[in-house]
């Protein structure tokens, strides 16, 4: 093995430049180049790449903090079904999958690790069937990859959303109001549960559970009766209530086979409810983009570190076509097909359907059960 490449692609987490740092010196120590592929899928399509190295001038140096991607990243690329626009104004849709292929050929890169979630690991599967070396590296601040315990970027977004809560309980209990904490994770509700255990909240809303809004008021109703007025309700973006709708602000236009939903709106919905029944004040807060963006917890620099050194290592033993991943608190590895064979209806880039093979949060997992103990209301 002479030349490797990363792609990084998807929404930015805190940790990405972790994992690419980790790479680069583990293949340095073994006397690999490796290159970094500019704006994720995009690059590669566009053959746009360069050298990162950890000499002393080299682009990999000093990164270990730093937020973003010091390569870029896109949430716009699906290569199998790629959007052209024409001069005149006109839209196509093409499969651009084999400009890739001989792109890496050319450049001669013996493996391309692929950091993403569920989409970017679809078209990393797919490039490998078509004979790509493909290691991929499960990110995501929805920690929701299947076959894997943990995704980078996670538990910086939760530390994130914690700190907020903290914030939100010193005004709340000041001006005796519900205040509403919206949270990111698409349709998966593991940033809100684990924020929620984490920041003392009161009322944790995830997709896994629909919500009925009476028993949320009823929570904190009780809350009142024992002298506490006010208090803190946690909302996963993807939470709906029984029988009713995802809240969405818009779409996007990626392409068909992308999931294009922008998810949002629904904190907003739940405070005014709230409101309405309890006759309290609520507030809510979206807190969107500050739980990707910034410096990674110690947490997160450390399972960086650990999922770059085991994603070369699986190169050197030419176990390609495998994502690293975390089990039973090991870093491990198994086979792309595991993670997003079933998934039919994504094609690449950022974002999963309610139906894909995504990990959600299971109603006999640890944090349910601690959240119910502790008294945290989960809308049911
Ligand atoms: O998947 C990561 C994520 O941040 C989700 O939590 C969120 O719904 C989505 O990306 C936002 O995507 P975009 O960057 O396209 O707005």
């Amino acid at each position: 093995m002479k030349k490797v490449a990363i792609l990084a692609n998807g929404g930015d987490v805190a940790g990405f430049n972790a994992v690419i740092r980790a790479i680069v010196k583990t293949a340095e120590n073994k006397g690999i180049e490796c290159y970094g592929i500019i704006d994720g899928y995009n690059g590669l399509l566009k053959n746009d790449y360069k050298l990162l190295s950890t000499d002393a001038h080299g682009d990999a140096v000093g990164i270990l903090p730093k937020g973003g991607s010091i390569i870029g990243s896109s949430t716009n690329a699906n290569v199998f079904n790629y959007k052209v626009k024409h001069e005149d104004g006109t839209v196509e849709f093409k499969d651009l999958s084999d400009v890739c292929v001989q792109n890496v050929k050319n450049a001669g890169f013996d493996c391309v690790f692929t950091l993403g979630g569920d989409g970017t690991q679809k078209s990393a599967r797919d490039l490998s069937l078509k004979g790509i070396n493909v290691i991929g590296v499960p990110k995501t601040i929805d920690n929701d990859v299947a076959c894997t315990e943990i995704t980078f970027g996670y538990n910086t977004a939760v530390s994130v959303a914690a700190n907020a809560i903290d914030r939100l309980h010193s005004t709340g209990e000041t001006h005796h109001r519900i205040m509403v904490l919206e949270v990111m994770g698409r349709y998966a509700g593991w940033i809100a549960l684990e924020s929620a255990i984490a920041g003392g909240a009161d009322v944790a809303l995830i997709p896994e559970i629909p919500y009925d809004i009476n028993r949320v008021a009823e929570k904190i109703n009780n809350r009142r009766k024992r002298g506490k007025n006010f208090s803190i309700v946690v909302v996963a973006e993807g939470a709906a209530p029984k029988d009713g709708k995802l809240t969405i602000i818009g779409t996007r236009n990626n392409g068909s086979g992308v999931d294009n939903t922008r998810l949002g709106g629904v904190g907003q919905v739940v405070a005014k409810q709230l409101e309405e029944i309890t006759g309290l004040e609520a507030r809510n807060t979206t807190l969107g983009y500050m739980q990707r963006g910034g410096t990674p917890t110690a947490f997160d620099r450390v399972l960086s570190t650990k999922y770059g050194v085991k994603a070369m290592e699986l190169a050197l033993e030419g176990k390609f076509g495998t994502l690293a991943v975390m089990k039973n608190g090991k870093v491990d590895s198994v086979s792309l097909e595991d993670v997003v064979g079933r998934n039919t209806e994504i094609g690449a880039c950022s974002g999963n359907t309610a139906e894909s093979n995504i990990r959600k949060v299971s109603m006999d997992h640890d944090l349910v059960k601690t959240a119910r103990d502790i008294g945290i209301n989960l809308g049911d």
